[in-house]
């Protein structure tokens, strides 16, 4: 299917949602991806705080930076005018609305970001409002949110008990009242999921949601193949770059010790 014109600004996206165009979200980290993913296929990058585990090798994503969200978005944004949101990391905006301008502000200033993420309902509704007011698109997230990962006793499926289903149907409306340009839904059943998307006028982008949402993403390293021991449920394998990195490393160690490497051809005579 061939792709449709590329959203340019965060208020194309609920356009799309209104055209029943689904929107295709992928992270990014670095300029290398950046510039093989600037394409029509894909809608948004995200530079997700993900970035902490995947590249980092950090085992949550509690530790993440706000300069380290910078550096990575910055990388990004020089390869791409694509449309790019950024994480703002754990402590970055929750501990007051000012902290959050500042700190949004600087992912604007210092990136060249189109806006950015942040996770929580309705107790960040007061904060979504205040970057909105300011200027600031802002994407929320929804179900599983990493940077509560404590309090939520695992990486699990969130919203299957009623009470914990109507509460994120509140959180999302709360958002959506707030002025959130899109919602990221991670880990939630299929029906809720499409209960939320149905009821909202901006658009769901789900990760491990279901079918019922207006766009999907998913973390770019684990659709490539490359973050291996990764294989949750909702991960489909789109290629299997781990084991082509493996084989090249095969083959160049075996070149090099049986001498086949360097020859003539890749030598300066
Ligand atoms: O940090 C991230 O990569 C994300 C996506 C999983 C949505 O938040």
């Amino acid at each position: 299917m061939t792709a449709d014109p590329r959203p340019r600004t965060p208020l194309d996206l609920t356009a799309m949602k209104a055209a029943h165009r689904p929107i295709v979200m992928l992270t990014c980290y670095d300029a290398l991806f950046a510039r093989l993913l600037d394409s029509p296929d894909v809608d948004v990058l995200l530079v997700g705080d993900s970035v902490n585990q995947v590249l980092a090798g950090h085992e949550n994503t509690l530790s993440a930076t706000l300069d380290q969200m910078i550096y990575h978005a910055s990388a990004v944004r020089r390869a791409t005018r694509m449309l790019m949101f950024v994480d703002l990391p754990f402590l970055s905006y929750q501990v007051s609305v000012e902290d959050a301008i500042r700190n949004a502000g600087r992912v604007m200033q210092e990136t060249g970001a189109n806006g950015v993420k942040l996770e929580g309902g309705q107790a960040m509704a007061p904060t979504v409002a205040a970057l909105v007011e300011r200027g600031i698109p802002v994407i929320g997230h929804l179900g599983l949110t990493p940077q509560s990962v404590h309090a939520l006793g695992g990486y699990r499926v969130q919203g299957r008990e009623a009470d914990a289903a109507a509460r994120m149907q509140a959180d999302a409306r709360a958002l959506e009242d707030a002025g959130v340009c899109a919602l990221v839904l991670e880990l939630v059943p299929t029906a809720l999921a499409t209960a939320i998307s149905a009821s909202l006028t901006i658009p769901t982008v789900g990760i491990g949601a279901g079918r019922g949402c207006d766009g999907q993403v998913l973390v770019l390293h684990d659709m490539l193949g490359l973050n291996e021991s990764f294989t949750p449920k909702f991960l489909k394998r789109y290629a299997e770059l781990g084991a082509a990195v493996r084989a090249a490393a095969h083959d160049f160690a075996d070149d090099v010790r049986s001498g086949r490497y360097p020859d003539a051809k890749h030598s300066f005579e």
